[in-house]
């Protein structure tokens, strides 16, 4: 088979290739892509053949447009939308559950679809030629890098396919951020250009690709608070707070603040107590900050044992020190 790169003024013919059962290779803002009608079995089944690819891995479903997710997914959750809203089309693909008419051949015989919406014209110009949903996975060899040129493509699929659409050099040039709606919680299972941390601000809550829970953080926890006027450092041992004390004696008038056993353990060097028990030392912060602003002109503050005692004090001396620690 000839193999010819076309542009722009291919989409049409790209369209009816893929409308008749067959091949066309396509970029998007992630990585090129290898298409076929999502519900076209055989058509699909000969992408797994070009590619050498295991047959239980599933494809990514293209979609031109948002509302067509419905004609893919046996049901489309709110959240698919507040996602799609903020990060579609983009590089973001969505795991649903399945319509009954999408071949298990698409899906690698899993019950649920990846939807992406790919953010580059071409792409979806040719998703519209086409007239259906475009199952499509990275246009590389199975095992080799994913295409980010056409002319990837075209070492890898020359002769395989009929055509390859040019659209230039990929933007992101990694796979997109794959996320599994259809858990509890929603999961990454791929990370990518929209980060889990992207994704936390908007769901809340969102498990990472490690199957660790990220929270999102509250509005405004990203911006420095509770920092004093004067420069301030944190220290996690008493041994370390007293040689930063005694290297800034020559330029500053330092104070280490702390707990009673960690600025007793800094004698002779000037030292303020919080107090004994985290509760006490946690109630004494903002004062002691305040009032010690006004004498000093250097803070080395005692960072905390990493236990949940001591979590709401440490997230403060954080803010406070702008995490900076010796
Ligand atoms: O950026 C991209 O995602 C590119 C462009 C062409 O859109 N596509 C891509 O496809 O990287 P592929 O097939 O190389 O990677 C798709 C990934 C695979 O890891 C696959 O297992 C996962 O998405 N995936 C797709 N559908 C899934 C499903 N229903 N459940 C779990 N994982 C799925
Ligand atoms: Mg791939």
């Amino acid at each position: 088979m000839k193999t010819i790169i076309g542009g722009i003024n291919e989409v049409p013919l790209g369209g009816k290739i893929i409308s008749e059962g067959g091949l066309v290779a396509f970029p998007t803002e992630t990585v090129y892509g290898l298409g076929a009608n999502a519900f076209d079995a055989e058509a699909v089944k000969s992408i797994f053949i070009a590619k050498g690819r295991p047959q239980d891995n599933p494809l990514i479903v293209h979609i031109a447009d948002i509302s067509e997710a419905k004609n893919v997914a046996k049901f489309v959750p709110d959240t698919f939308y507040t996602l799609a809203e903020k990060f579609c089309p983009g590089p973001l693909t969505m795991i649903l559950p399945k319509c009954d008419s999408l071949p298990l051949t698409t899906t690698g015989g899993l019950q649920t679809v990846g939807i992406r919406c790919p953010n580059h014209e071409m792409a979806r110009a040719l998703i519209r030629a086409a007239g259906c949903p475009i199952a499509a996975p990275s246009a590389n060899i199975s095992g080799k890098t994913s295409p980010t040129e056409a002319r990837h493509v075209y070492e890898d699929m020359n002769g395989k396919i009929p055509l390859i659409l040019d659209g230039g050099k990929t933007a992101v040039g990694i796979e997109s951020t794959v996320l599994d709606l259809t858990k509890e919680l929603p999961i990454v299972l791929r990370p990518g250009a929209v980060t889990v941390e992207m994704l936390a601000a908007v769901l809340g809550k969102v498990v990472n690709h490690k199957g660790e829970v990220i929270i999102a953080e509250a509005p405004g926890m990203k911006y420095k608070h509770y920092a004093p006027t004067c420069p301030c450092i944190g220290a996690d041992t008493p041994k370390k707070a007293t040689e930063e004390y005694n290297l800034l004696t020559a330029s500053d008038t330092p104070v280490i603040i702390g707990s009673s056993d960690f600025v007793a353990a800094c004698a002779p060097c000037r030292t303020i107590s919080l107090g004994t028990t985290p509760a006490e030392c946690t109630s004494n912060l903002f004062s002691t900050l305040r009032d010690a602003e006004k004498v000093y002109t250097y803070i080395i503050l005692e960072w905390f044992p990493d236990s949940p005692e001591y979590f709401a004090i440490n997230n403060r001396i954080h803010k406070s020190t702008a995490s900076k620690c010796l």
